[in-house]
């Protein structure tokens, strides 16, 4: 068993012989939390915290040691307000009376086998009985009026825990919670960098580091989505961390919505993470015996640097929380109308782009937004799923199905569910279904209102109209858009009880609608999307296990986007497209091969017209799609290892790389974004090779020099049928000096011998 209680010290621990986490019990019943990291041999409960006597940090009355207990000092599992901790707390709630002081005693605990999940909530799962361990903990207000029970797993095969709580009005009056995070982690020591993945639209998930400072410092989300700002997600890390070393505690939320990353470090060098939903504009109404259950928190400890924490992170998602039957399977070579057609295109032309697609190797159609009720423009339309634009789509979705199927290729369909035209149907006859507050105009983004999910019947409305579009034609795949935050968060079918609740409420909708629509087709490919990576975080992926990583399709942008997602998510889960040049996006032209190098380096596909393409780029991406075939489940479902990161160093470099399974293939990916006069010879090490196996180079493509001064050499520098050892690429590396073009890449393929 990986949990244990020892009674004599009133302590519990959780260890799979790799990570361990210890919590003690003190006085008369205070939770305190002791240890978070490497399984230890020898630990001595009594030396883990030193209690002495501070100014200013009150004590609780009657007890012998009274002058020097106190919980501003005590490292906690779920701090409160009120009680003495004036650190940040984990729960805050206003009680029947009127009051908001909390204070949590321990009251009983259970240990069992597997994991439970949580009504309503995507959660952590176990494939077996076997794979995990849980602790439940649980504490009661002294006043008698709250019971919280913390809930602890630890997997066996991945060094993660997951932590979540539920909170419980067991007294007879209404209490309102006002703030419950799902994780609190105090950490004995402020030498930490804080890492965090922040961004915009079409920038996503850019890697921000620095040394953590005395206070308090946040990321957040007040967009009623994770948001394209900051992800959910936070790295403590030693100040020596990097990708092969060092201490890395880190935590993502499993968690769609408004969301609070903090951490505090307090005047005496401590830290403490909390983590959970965000407590800015949150209350939530708990009648006598009622629950609210918090999001789980992933929490991941490693000792040897962010590679190590993302591949735990990796097998987790895969293992752990992606429940689509999809997960292990390879994923198709998909081509998208979007960039190719917007929102011009009829069933003769979308047949016309698949044709030309297909002949190049292209496995799956995708037809993009506008397809339904009138829509020529984003201002119109969305929520009338079921009027099929007849002027497009003649025969239907059904019609454009059979005829792409009859090519020899799946099909999928674009949809926004959560959304609602203000010139539409939907709207018109069902104004109140739109969020809104009384006396207030909405506010639109992109000419669209959010629909109020947290009404059950605008929630049937939804999976009534998208199972019937869904069941109308052979559907292979379904990319699920949601193009705009909140605003006027306000639920005609609340009271103002109520109110703070819809943001949370519209969250738990989004979770019922997907659950009932992916558990009703579950044949098909879901693909999620937010305006690209609004909401690309570990709760959407439970339901969807592929995810359109950003709509910025621009290899140079992408580098950077693909590894700070990478951070958190499997490279299988990242939709990468090429795009057509100059990028839509940032106006910028590089060559077929270096796009294709960093969008293979995903889950792979095009966003434009490959028909459009002369005869010679055509065969060139004939044969990029034959090359990514042979590779993809390396890249799909091998370990990913980033080697130069875009952020650091020259900023004009990224290097990773992917191992087989079975580590018999390696491939090796190196970018360098602006060409520069005498550049250095550039030496990339690889890593997680067998040293003493030797690898020979079987694919050696790179972006072709431009030869301006007819160096020869420049063009013919290709390392296919080399050999070298494992230990000469970890430890000498490979050269990548021969770059003389800007937007150059290189693509490696070694076979272990
Ligand atoms: C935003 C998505 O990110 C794009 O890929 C595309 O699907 C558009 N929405 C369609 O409106």
């Amino acid at each position: 068993m990986a949990i244990t209680y020892n009674e004599q010290e009133r302590s519990f621990t959780l260890s799979n012989g790799r990570i361990q986490y210890v919590m003690k019990l003190f006085h008369d019943g205070y939770l305190g939390h002791m240890y978070f990291g490497k399984a230890l041999k020898h630990f001595n409960i009594d030396r883990a915290f030193y209690q002495t006597e501070r100014e200013g940090a009150p004590n609780p009355e009657a007890l012998a040691d009274a002058r020097t207990f106190s919980l501003d000092a005590l490292p906690q599992e779920y701090g409160l307000y009120g009680s003495g901790d004036y650190r940040i707390p984990a729960l805050t709630a206003v009680l029947s009376n009127g009051t908001s002081t909390l204070d949590l005693r321990y009251q009983s605990h259970e240990i069992f086998k597997g994991k439970k999940g949580i009504a309503g909530l995507p959660a952590a799962f176990v494939n077996k009985e076997d794979e995990a361990d849980t602790l439940e903990i649980t504490l009661k207000e002294v006043g008698g009026e709250l019971e919280v029970v913390l809930s602890y797993t630890i997997f066996n095969d991945v060094d993660v825990i997951v932590r979540s709580a539920r909170i419980k009005n067991v007294g007879a009056g209404t209490v309102y919670l006002t703030k419950a995070a799902s994780v609190s982690l105090d950490l004995p020591t402020a030498e930490l960098d804080r890492v965090q993945l922040w961004g915009k639209h079409a920038f996503e998930r850019q890697i921000d580091r620095t040394p953590l400072h005395p206070g308090i410092e946040i990321a957040a989300s007040s967009r009623g989505a994770t948001s394209h700002q900051h992800q959910n997600f936070l790295a403590l890390c030693a100040h020596n961390a990097d990708e092969f070393q060092g201490e890395v505690y880190a935590c993502g939320l499993v968690w769609s919505g408004n969301f609070e990353a903090a951490t505090e470090v307090d005047s005496f060098g401590n830290t403490r993470m909390v983590m959970g939903i965000n407590d800015f504009d949150f209350k939530w109404e708990l009648k006598a015996g009622d629950s609210f259950n918090t999001p789980e928190a992933v929490l991941v400890y490693t000792a040897d640097g962010f590679n190590a924490m993302s591949q735990q992170f990796h097998a987790f998602v895969q293992n752990h929380l992606v429940r689509s039957k999809f997960r292990n399977e390879l994923r198709p070579v998909l081509v998208n109308s979007w960039e190719a057609a917007y929102m011009d295109f009829t069933e003769d032309s979308i047949v016309d782009f698949a044709k030309d697609a297909v002949k190049l190797g292209a496995e799956l159609i995708v037809l993009d937004d506008g397809w339904f009720g009138v829509r020529d423009k984003d201002n119109c339309s969305l929520g009338d799923w079921t009027i099929i634009n007849k002027k497009k789509l003649p025969n239907d979705i059904k019609g454009l199905a059979d005829r792409i199927h009859g090519l020899g290729c799946k099909f999928g369909l674009w949809v926004e569910p959560e959304m609602v035209s203000p010139d539409s149907e939907l709207f018109r006859a069902h104004p109140d279904w739109a969020l809104g507050v009384p006396n207030h105009k909405r506010y639109q983004q992109r000419n669209q209102y959010v629909l109020d999910l947290s009404r059950q019947d605008v929630r049937d409305y939804v999976v009534d109209s998208i199972c019937k579009v869904l069941g109308s034609a052979d559907i292979d795949y379904v990319k699920w858009d949601m193009n705009r935050n909140l605003t006027d968060i306000g639920s005609a079918a609340f009271p103002a009880s109520q109110q703070q609740e819809i943001a949370t409420r519209f969250v738990f909708g989004v979770y019922d609608i997907m659950e009932r629509i992916t558990q009703a087709f579950p044949n098909i490919l879901f693909e999620s999307c937010a305006g690209g990576g609004r909401r690309f975080d570990l709760g959407l992926i439970y339901y969807m296990p592929q995810v359109w990583t950003s709509d910025d399709t621009d290899e140079v942008i992408r580098q950077r986007i693909q590894y700070g997602t990478s951070l958190v998510f499997p490279p299988i889960t990242m939709g990468c497209h090429v795009s057509a040049c100059p990028n839509h996006q940032v106006g910028r032209t590089t060559p077929m091969l270096s796009r294709f190098v960093c969008a293979m380096s995903g889950n792979f596909g095009y966003e434009m017209s490959l028909g459009k393409l002369s005869p010679e780029e055509q065969e060139e991406v004939k044969g990029h799609i034959a090359l990514y075939k042979e590779l993809r489940s390396t890249i799909q479902l091998g370990k990913f290892y980033r080697l130069m990161s875009p952020f650091e160093g020259t900023q004009n470099e990224t290097a990773w790389q992917f191992v087989s399974q079975d580590g018999s293939e390696v491939i090796f990916m190196y970018f360098k974004n602006l060409c520069l006069p005498q550049g250095n010879i550039r030496k990339v090490c690889l890593t997680g090779l067998d040293p003493d196996a030797t690898y020979k180079v079987s694919k050696h493509m790179w972006t072709p020099s431009l030869a301006v001064n007819a160096l020869d050499y420049l063009t013919n520098y290709n390392l296919e049928g080399d050999v070298f050892g494992g230990d000469e690429l970890m430890h000498f590396g490979v050269n990548m000096d021969k770059v003389d073009r800007d937007f150059a890449a290189h693509l490696l393929v070694f076979k272990r011998q």
